[in-house]
C-alpha cells in the first residue's frame, strides 16, 4: 500500500502527507455526504419517493462506492482497520436502505406515503453513516500534517 511522503499534498492543509488518491477520496465523500443529506431532507419532508430522494439517494451510494475505493488505494494501513470496517458498515446500511427504497417505489409508486418502518430505517442508515463519516475526518484530523 501507499507510503506517505513529504511531497504529497493534503486535502486539509494543502502541504502535508495526503497523496492524491486519498484526496480523490475525501473529496468523493464529501460530495456522498451532500448527496445523502439532500436524499433524506426531501424524504422526511415529503414522506414519499419524490424524484430527489431517489435521484440523490443513488448518486450518493455511487459517490460513497467510489470515495470507499479511492480511500483504500492510497491507504497506507490496508483495507482492514476500524475506520475502514465502520465505513463498510455504513456503506452497506445505506446501500440496502436504497434496495428496500427502489423496491417500495417500483411496487407503490411515487404517490404513495412510505410506511413509518421504512422512514425509521432510512433515517437510522443516515445517521450511522453521518457518525462513520464524522470518525473519518476525526482521523484525517490526527493524521501528521
Ligand atoms: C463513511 C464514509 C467513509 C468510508 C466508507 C471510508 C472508507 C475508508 C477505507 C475502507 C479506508 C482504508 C482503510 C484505512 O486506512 O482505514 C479509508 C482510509 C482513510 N480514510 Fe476513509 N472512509 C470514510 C470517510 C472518511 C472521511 C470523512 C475522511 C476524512 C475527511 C476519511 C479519511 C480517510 C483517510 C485519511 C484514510 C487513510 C488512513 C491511513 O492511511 O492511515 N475517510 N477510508
Amino acid at each position: 500500500m501507499y507510503n506517505f511522503s513529504s511531497s504529497d499534498y493534503c486535502f486539509l492543509c494543502f502541504g502535508g502527507f495526503v497523496n492524491l488518491l486519498l484526496r480523490l477520496g475525501m473529496c468523493l465523500v464529501v460530495l456522498a455526504l451532500a448527496s445523502y443529506t439532500t436524499s433524506m431532507f426531501a424524504l422526511i419532508r415529503h414522506r414519499r419517493i419524490v424524484p430527489n430522494v431517489r435521484r440523490f439517494l443513488v448518486m450518493g451510494v455511487a459517490l460513497d462506492l467510489m470515495a470507499t475505493l479511492c480511500m483504500i488505494l492510497g491507504s497506507s494501513h490496508g483495507p482492514l482497520t476500524l475506520h475502514g470496517c465502520l465505513g463498510y458498515s455504513a456503506l452497506l446500511f445505506m446501500l440496502v436502505d436504497m434496495i428496500w427504497i427502489l423496491r417500495f417505489e417500483s411496487r407503490s409508486g411515487r404517490e404513495e406515503q412510505i410506511p413509518g418502518k421504512l422512514l425509521y430505517i432510512s433515517v437510522a442508515a443516515y445517521s450511522w453513516w453521518v457518525l462513520a463519516f464524522l470518525a473519518g475526518a476525526m482521523l484525517a484530523m490526527r493524521m501528521p500534517h
